[in-house]
């Protein structure tokens, strides 16, 4: 795969000679030179793959959807490339898939049975399956490995809902959340995001319901029986499923929006600027490679805000706020079809590489959509959580989780990645762009995801095409140290960029005058305030505010009756942490109504701080558990400990 990549980027860069200005033939000549040079791929330790012996080209699944026994099954053939000349064995990450037969497919389509077995199970990685493939006809000629099996109903990456747990509550839904390794407990692959691959899939399912992939929808596609192709080679994080009842409406040529059908208007007028947002990333990025760009909304349990699968991206129902003030999800997600899906981190100790990035491109679209002020308030904002997540990590004892570049062996992604990767890697290139200016950051990233398209990077690798690019035309704009001490050091580095000033100044102003009693709550000029607004008024107060002080907010502004979820979150932060009691119930319908991770976190972490909370906490939890997505209730079990009765 490395030899072939680096065969691809080199014809590339040849081609780019003949046209390119001086600068980008510098950087090309110098690109062809380097990946030469790196022919070894960095090793992911978290994955059993062995590159050096075998990659995954293209898979061909056939999966049919049981939501009576919460099973897929059916059968992924996959396309190896024998790397190494003398290769045997073939080995995939798998963890608790069961499998009935591995058979090798012939070029005349006949199958021959192959032995395989499973490696000792690790707790973090699964199983590897290791298949013994006889040597091909001819060298270095791809093979084909036919493997049927079935998922198990506590796969990690599947959530299995009722129909009481959807919006429509009358039919049964399914997704996966593959991202970091769960690819791995519903197709039997090679589960790195270094190795990337092609695929195409027939899914069967009930009468009734719809199936949505990360890939295109074939016209053949009929009720029950639908099939896609992803042309494009993506890692195996990547390849997504849902199935529901599920709706589209198109806002643009290119872009649209699944929902189930109750939330369809909402989420089109919410998201009615995608198009434009699209344009908007391709001026800055260069174009969008992935032909359509659609929003899948999930179900509230769904985990996480937003999942940047291909061609769609999967989205909490906790963005629509009826004002689009929530959008800068959107342009995230969106922003991974370059940074993520176009040029992916190679481990998940690069992760910076897909969020860092697209942290910062994501505000970047954000101001050519919506305007600097919205994008500055969520840089300010981003700043706060970053300067917050240190302090924390720092006091847990784990500061070295706040450099960039990882090393993530014998951890568990899920726990080790955190929002250090999002916003120090955001105010790297914001660093940069301080430094050397925007126009020269907009020149280095659009070559950055030509050079790099379809590959998979580490942070070195990102560090030495910078020298030689951005760098190299900007001599003296990052000294060698603070490159170092922005990729490898912890903490803030000394040279971080001051955030805008002055984008909360009045809120600031009128949130000590408020507390000071200087002012009434009638003062607030907050029916001017965007949510981001209220989120900054709100976790900058003193925890432990008295009720009436709550009340009077509460009584003038109905912040418990916001239907904005980040709002919500804020207001309902605070008043645990207060022990304002008449908040108790839309505590306790927040947490019930959403799973979304983010949301639920915080809360539950300030409500197992006291026994007299941790009572509440557990009240809630008992009935708010059976919605939530497997690993939230994992990380929650954690917060909050053993409750009495608990499902
Ligand atoms: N790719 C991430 C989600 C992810 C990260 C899943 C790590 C599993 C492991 C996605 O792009 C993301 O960052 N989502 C954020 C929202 C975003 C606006 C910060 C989230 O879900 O909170
Ligand atoms: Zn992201």
């Amino acid at each position: 795969m490395v030899k072939a990549g680096a065969v691809r980027a080199a014809t590339d860069a040849r081609v780019a000679r003949v046209r390119a200005p001086r600068a980008v033939r510098l950087a090309a000549a110098w690109f062809a030179c380097f990946l030469a040079g790196s022919a070894a791929a960095a090793g992911d330790p978290h994955s059993f793959a062995d590159a050096a012996q075998y990659v995954l080209r293209h898979a061909a699944l056939d999966l049919e959807v049981d939501f009576a026994s919460r099973r897929l099954h059916g059968a992924a053939e996959l396309t190896v490339e024998r790397v190494a000349p003398d290769a045997t064995r073939l080995s995939l990450d798998t963890r608790g898939l069961d499998i009935a037969s591995v058979a090798l497919r012939d070029g005349s389509g006949a199958l021959t049975p192959l032995e395989y077995r499973f490696g000792p199970p690790d707790p973090l990685l699964g199983s590897a399956l290791q298949v013994t493939v006889p040597a091909p006809a001819r060298p270095g000629t791809t093979q084909v490995v036919r493997i049927e099996y079935a998922t198990r109903p506590d796969a990690t990456a599947l959530q299995w809902l009722a129909p009481e747990q959807t919006a429509g509550r009358s039919q049964p839904f399914l997704y996966t959340q593959s991202q970091s390794i769960h690819a791995r407990s519903w197709i039997p692959v090679q589960d790195s995001p270094g190795i990337r691959f092609t695929y195409d899939a027939r899914i069967r399912t009930p009468q009734g319901v719809r199936a949505v992939m990360s890939a295109a929808p074939d016209a053949r596609s009929r009720d029950g029986d639908y099939r896609f192709t992803m042309p494009q080679p993506i890692p195996a994080y990547l390849v997504a499923l849902a199935v529901g009842e599920i709706g589209f409406r198109a806002l643009g040529p290119r872009t649209g929006v699944y929902a189930e059908p109750a939330r369809l208007d909402a989420a089109a007028r919410e998201f009615a600027d995608l198009e434009e947002m699209l344009a908007t990333a391709e001026r800055l990025l260069g174009p969008y490679r992935w032909d359509r760009y659609d929003l899948l909304i999930m179900p509230p349990s769904f985990p996480i805000g937003g999942m940047e699968n291909p061609r769609v991206s999967f989205i909490t129902p906790t963005v629509i706020a009826g004002d689009r003030s929530l959008v800068a999800m959107i342009t995230h997600e969106m922003s991974h079809s370059w940074s993520g899906n176009l040029v992916t981190n190679a481990s998940w100790n690069d992760f910076w590489l897909n969020e860092g990035v697209t942290t910062y491109l994501e505000r970047r679209v954000l101001e050519g959509v919506y305007g600097r002020r919205l994008a500055a308030m969520e840089l300010v904002l981003g700043r706060q959580y970053l300067d917050e997540e240190i302090a924390a990590l720092t006091a847990d004892g784990r500061r070295a989780d706040t450099a960039l570049a990882l090393d993530l062996r014998g951890r568990d992604p899920d726990e080790a990645l955190g929002d250090v990767a999002y916003e120090k890697g955001s105010l790297f290139l914001q660093f940069l762009e301080w430094r050397t200016g925007r126009a020269a950051v907009d020149r280095f990233l659009a070559g950055y995801f030509r050079d790099f398209a379809f590959r998979s990077i580490t942070t070195s690798e990102f560090e030495r095409y910078l020298r030689a690019t951005l760098l190299r035309e900007h001599p003296g704009a990052a000294g060698d140290g603070e490159l170092r001490a922005w990729l490898y050091g912890t903490g803030v580095p000394a040279s971080a960029p001051p955030a805008p000033a002055g984008v909360f100044a009045a809120v600031e102003r009128q949130r000590d005058a408020w507390l000071s009693g200087d002012a009434p709550v009638d003062a607030l000029s907050a029916d001017a305030w965007r949510p981001q607004e209220w989120m900054r008024f709100l976790d900058t107060l003193p925890a432990g505010l008295e009720a009436a002080r709550l009340a009077e907010l509460d009584g003038r502004w109905r912040l418990g009756a916001t239907g904005n979820y980040e709002i919500a979150r804020s207001w309902l932060l605070l008043a645990v942490r207060s022990d304002y009691e008449p908040a108790r119930p839309r505590l306790e319908e927040f947490l019930v109504g959403t799973g979304r991770h983010k949301m639920v976190k915080r809360l539950y972490e300030e409500l197992a701080r006291t026994p007299e909370r941790r009572e509440l906490g557990c009240r809630i939890y008992a009935r708010a558990r059976p919605g939530y997505h497997p690993l939230v209730q994992q990380l929650v079990d954690g917060i909050i400990g053993r409750c009495e009765g608990l499902p």
